[in-house]
């Protein structure tokens, strides 16, 4: 959606007032063999189900968390930079004094047939999926307070005004990053070749707000992307640290 005002025909300005900020972008190569064996062949900390395997453990011994493995370096490099940016954007003045810290990272392979219900990503600020392998789409829900424009259907729109669902087809290499209270699901997977994402939550760290507004709040921790050590805070995020 744009962020700026649209005229349309009658010469009426529309002004997106509360736009939904998704990021997107691309790792510019393609996937290495090198990474894909290592997806597939990483099962010690994974679930196996009869619809594929999930990696969903980021707690416990270093090589439970995903991101600090030296075969997806690259790719959270890639993620991490891509997140940072997203950051920026939307809250241009939130660095130096905050950054954003990975708290879970994980894996998701599914098979053809297989499918992951709606949900949104708790205890987390800004969520971001990495696509490996698979051509079908995410989708994502307009959120409840779109009120009556939510909740009426004329068909399939395209204003972005009057939210329906929205398909978002993530091609193998790229990133979608966006706000962890969207509700979105994976329907039923139709490529032959199942599929494979890397999902990872973002919480912020560092400091933020301010004591005349009485909502200043420090929290530690490493920030992704630039690596800078942030002030230590009273309260302590799980740190994925890479
Ligand atoms: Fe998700």
């Amino acid at each position: 959606m744009s962020t700026v005002a649209k005229k349309i025909e009658t010469g009426l300005d529309v002004d997106p007032m509360f736009p939904m900020p998704v990021g997107r972008a691309h790792i510019g190569r393609e996937i290495t063999e090198e990474e894909i064996s290592f997806l597939r062949g990483a099962d010690r900390h994974s679930t196996k189900t009869p619809e594929g395997r999930v990696w969903h453990n980021n707690w416990g011994p270093p090589d439970a968390n995903l991101a600090a493995h030296p075969e997806m370096k690259d790719i959270f490099d890639f993620c991490g930079t891509a997140i940072l940016s997203y950051f920026k954007f939307v809250w241009p003045s939130a660095m130096p004094r905050a950054s954003l810290s990975f708290t879970q990272t994980w894996f998701n392979i599914r098979k053809r047939g297989g499918q992951h219900e709606a949900h949104d990503h708790s205890n987390s600020f800004i969520s971001a999926v990495f696509n490996v392998w698979g051509e079908d789409p995410i989708i994502f829900e307009p959120p409840k307070t779109s009120g009556l424009f939510g909740s009426i259907r004329f068909g399939y729109e395209t204003s972005g005004f009057a939210p329906d669902f929205v398909p978002i087809v993530i091609p193998a290499g790229g990133i979608l990053i966006f706000p962890s209270h969207l509700v979105h699901s994976v329907p039923r997977i139709e490529d032959p070749a199942g599929r494979c994402t890397i999902s990872m939550n973002t919480f912020p760290v560092g400091s933020m707000g301010d004591g005349d507004n009485l909502n200043s709040l420090m929290i530690g921790g490493v920030g992704i992307g630039e690596n800078e050590e942030l002030p230590e805070g009273a309260m302590k995020v799980n740190l994925a640290t890479r």
